[in-house]
């Protein structure tokens, strides 16, 4: 079982019966924590692993099935070099050092991206985490690790359109549920809930398909400081908001 967590923050004012079973997450403001208090960046990354080891724990307590976390975008090989590095050592040094407990608590990892760029050993890493914990039956945590959804989705597009190509599938055969078992996400549910940190109020180009009808809920602390009481608290929020996916309220 997980190490007994900071603090005593209470599950009170929470539905349990009424819990996400998909939470994504946007960890944002690494960089602006660590300058805000005149420390490099890299601290503020550091910072955010041990924020992403608390919400780990925290969506397990929960009964979250599926946490999904922005790791690495498309877009941030444009980074200086030296941010990229640290941020790729770090996530190997997070799967090392996690792993045993993630599997003892029967948490099964996956990762989401273009896996071609990712760094051999970093790679490496993930598969073998992944591979050790497909059995698992508990939380399902997954690393969107060099993850751009433009890019998904045109995955997506030229896997079916090669299947209509091959006569495998004919063009009005193609679904909407067809189409989603060619994203990452095949898997999973749509994440009901979307969780931003840091104010920016911006997808960043995450999970654009799969959060069609998610509940945005930004906050305005930067990552390192998003906590388990912080999870807790954007939980009654979100249940609190009212979902009618383009309906209207019955009754
Ligand atoms: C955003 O902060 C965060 C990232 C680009 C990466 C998130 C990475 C971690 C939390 C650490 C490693 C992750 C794992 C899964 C172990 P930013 O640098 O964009 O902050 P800024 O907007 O203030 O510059």
């Amino acid at each position: 079982m997980w190490k007994k967590d900071s603090g005593d923050v209470q599950l009170k004012n929470i539905d349990m019966k009424r819990i996400p079973r998909h939470l994504a997450i946007i960890m944002d403001g690494n960089g602006r924590w660590a300058q805000q208090k005149g420390l490099p960046r890299s601290v503020g990354h550091r910072a955010g692993v041990e924020a992403l080891r608390e919400v780990v724990r925290g969506s397990d307590e929960l009964g979250i099935k599926y946490l999904t976390v922005y790791a690495f975008s498309t877009e941030n090989w444009k980074r200086p070099q030296s941010e990229i590095g640290i941020l790729m050592s770090l996530l190997k040094e997070y799967i090392r050092k996690e792993l045993a407990e993630l599997h003892a608590n029967n948490v099964k990892i996956c990762i989401f991206g273009q896996e071609e760029d990712i760094p051999k050993d970093v790679l490496k890493a993930y598969n073998e985490a992944c591979e050790k914990t497909k059995n698992n039956t508990g939380l399902v945590l997954n690393v969107a690790l060099n993850y751009g959804s433009r890019i998904e989705i045109l995955k997506a597009v030229k896997e079916v359109a090669q299947e209509v190509q091959s006569g495998a599938l004919n063009v009005q055969q193609i679904t909407e549920e067809i189409f989603e078992k060619h994203l990452y996400t095949k898997d999973c549910p749509d994440p009901e809930l979307l969780v931003r940190t840091s104010g920016e109020m911006r997808l960043s180009n995450y999970l654009l398909w799969q959060a069609a009808y998610s509940e945005i809920v930004i906050v305005n602390e930067c990552w390192p400081d998003f906590n388990r009481a912080l999870l807790f608290e954007t939980i009654r929020i979100f249940q609190n908001r009212e979902r009618r996916f383009g309906g209207v309220k019955e009754g």
